[in-house]
């Protein structure tokens, strides 16, 4: 039997990265980075990627400068929106699963309680709305998917919130972070992980022919503000790193308007994610132990 292939698009971001390690025991794991298959042209996807029947496509690169799409638009819906739907076609035409990720940006972020997989979607931003039109992009074709939404997500590498505290906390002795926007940090080795989990059972679900396509909410367990984020952050470091000590001694707790951005942040990001751990088996970690792997892994 040819060993089954999975494609990862976005191999060096933050998901993408982690994926890369968490699923070798499920194949040959081959990288596809933007050089190879550039998101940013959905019609030469098709001639880039060759899956086969069995073979899993797994899109974790995306648009992700939230601000910068509120005046890119347009390409971002190109990457966010179109691609992901071109993809879904190929995995129809080839017999591929895809899986691709989505965001909690897909909500407006009112309210207090988690946000479900049915509930009314009505992005705020520009982002948002991409990401959207990727998800109904994907449900609209006959391929088997699974589209997981998280939210807040870190690592120890790229871009990301616990690497700008642990910066400008090294830099500055007052920090003002917003504490009205709630939701649960989610490391991208967890989603990787759990996107390893999920797409094992997927196989097998595929050749017993039980598979269901679905949409599912993965974040780690647990709720807090950015404000209560960067506490821990802070309150963590010290014992963990031999590294310079932080200088920031005030950490003050300002609301989003505060704190002015080009596009506007949903308040309530919290994703209910009982729906994937009931199909899967699983039970999802606090979002403490996602902090205390990437901090430590961070300080050594
Ligand atoms: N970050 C968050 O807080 C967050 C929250 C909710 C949901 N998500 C979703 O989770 C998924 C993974 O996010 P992440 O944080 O891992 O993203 P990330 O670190 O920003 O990585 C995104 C990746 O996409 C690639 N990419 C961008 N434009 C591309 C194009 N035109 N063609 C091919 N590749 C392209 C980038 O390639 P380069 O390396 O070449 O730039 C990068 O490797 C995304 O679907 C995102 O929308 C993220």
């Amino acid at each position: 039997m040819e060993r089954r292939r999975l494609f990862v698009l976005g191999p060096r971001g933050q998901v993408g990265w982690e994926l890369m390690r968490a699923l070798q025991p499920l194949g040959e794991v081959v990288g596809l980075d933007r050089a190879l298959v550039d998101l940013d042209q959905p019609e030469s996807l098709a001639a880039r990627l060759a899956p086969r029947v069995g073979d899993v496509i797994i899109n974790a690169a995306a648009w992700t400068a939230v601000d910068a799409a509120e005046s890119q638009e347009a390409q971002a819906l190109r990457i966010n929106g179109e691609a992901p739907g071109a993809l879904a076609g190929i995995a129809a035409q080839t017999g591929a699963l895809l899986v691709h990720y989505s965001t909690d940006y897909v909500f407006d972020g009112s309210g207090s309680r988690p946000w479900v997989e049915t509930d009314m979607c009505a992005p705020i931003n520009a982002y948002g709305r991409t990401k959207l039109a990727g998800e109904r992009a994907i449900a609209a074709t006959r391929a088997d998917w699974l589209i997981l939404r998280t939210s807040w997500v870190y690592a120890s590498r790229g871009s990301n919130f616990v690497r700008t505290m642990l910066r400008l906390g090294a830099e500055r002795e007052a920090l003002r972070v917003v504490a009205n926007q709630i939701g649960a940090p989610t490391s991208a080795r967890l989603i990787a992980d759990v996107t390893a989990h999920l797409i094992k059972q997927s196989i097998a679900d595929r050749l017993a022919g039980r598979f269901e396509s679905g949409l599912f909410h993965l974040t780690a367990r647990g709720q807090t503000s950015w404000h209560g984020f960067a506490a821990a952050i802070f309150d963590r470091w010290p014992t963990l790193s031999r590294q310079a000590a932080l200088r920031v001694s005030r950490l003050e707790a300002i609301e989003s308007r505060d704190y002015p951005t080009p596009a506007a942040r949903p308040l309530n990001s919290r994703l209910d994610c009982q729906a994937l751990e009931t199909r899967f088996g699983l039970s999802l970690p606090d979002w403490q132990a996602g902090l205390e792997q990437v901090l430590t892994e961070l300080a050594a």
